[in-house]
């Protein structure tokens, strides 16, 4: 483990040291995105150059792409890779169902692409993320910049009709402009408190003209590894 790692650094190291251990000579996978997927990357960097691992690498992110170049990782994009063995990624929130909410990063398109794209999915991450039900954390909708407006009206809108708890959105900011995706698109959080039925939430929001795609996870997850500060991680 590197010397000087906050808590949660090494939580989060922890957990991404374990979900490499499933990574097989050969494999093509999926690289997620955030700060417990860079710490996979490293990782996996580390392995292909101290250990001659042959792996390639899918990108969910511009970020990721970067970085996974610079520790010596072989990337390609999705359509030349086709289908993936795992994808390794982060998450904002799991619940008992092993359903995620992702997207806090910005990346969740890409991510639930390739995560899709792949025969298996690992979320690592740190135990403040487990939740008995999702919604605490603001559930990101990614929209096209066109009409961004009247869409998040029709989201408002349909979060009335389905009686959900918390109503309130937002644009996401980067300073004073909206932050926009590696697609282009802008992202609506969605501050509900309580997710009740998450897979209904994730239909609807999708059937609404503007919205790309929401952060729900829902049937994608295999497996959470969870780090401790201590080094330990459970599965
Ligand atoms: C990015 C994501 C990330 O996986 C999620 O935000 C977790 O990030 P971190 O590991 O930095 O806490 O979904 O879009």
């Amino acid at each position: 483990m590197p010397a000087e790692l906050s808590p949660i650094d090494k939580a989060k190291f922890a957990a991404a040291r374990r979900a490499v251990d499933f990574v097989e000579d050969g494999m093509k996978l999926g690289l997620g995105t955030g700060s417990t997927a860079a710490w996979m990357v490293r990782c996996l960097g580390e392995m292909v150059r101290e250990e001659g691992l042959r792996i390639t690498g899918v990108p969910t992110s511009s970020r990721t792409a970067d970085l996974a170049r610079q520790v010596g990782i072989r990337v390609v994009g999705l359509d030349e890779a086709k289908w993936l063995d795992l994808t390794i990624d982060g998450a904002d929130e799991f619940d008992p169902e092993l359903s995620l909410i992702k997207g806090g990063g910005g990346a969740l398109l890409q991510e639930k692409i390739v995560a899709t794209a792949s025969d298996q999915m690992i979320v690592i991450t740190d135990a403040a993320k487990e939740v008995a039900q999702l919604g605490a954390f603001p559930l990101p909708v990614e929209v096209v910049p066109f009409g961004w407006q009247t869409t998040r009206a029709l989201i408002e809108e349909m979060l009335v009709s389905m009686d959900v708890l918390g109503r309130s959105t937002t644009l996401r900011l980067n300073g004073s402009q909206p932050f926009v995706t590696d697609e282009g698109n802008y992202i609506v959080d969605l501050h509900l408190n309580r997710i009740a039925n998450p897979r209904q939430l994730s239909l609807v929001l999708n059937q609404i003209p503007g919205v790309v795609e929401n952060g729900l996870f829902i049937d994608i997850c295999d497996m959470v590894i969870i780090g401790g500060a201590d080094g330990k991680v459970e599965i």
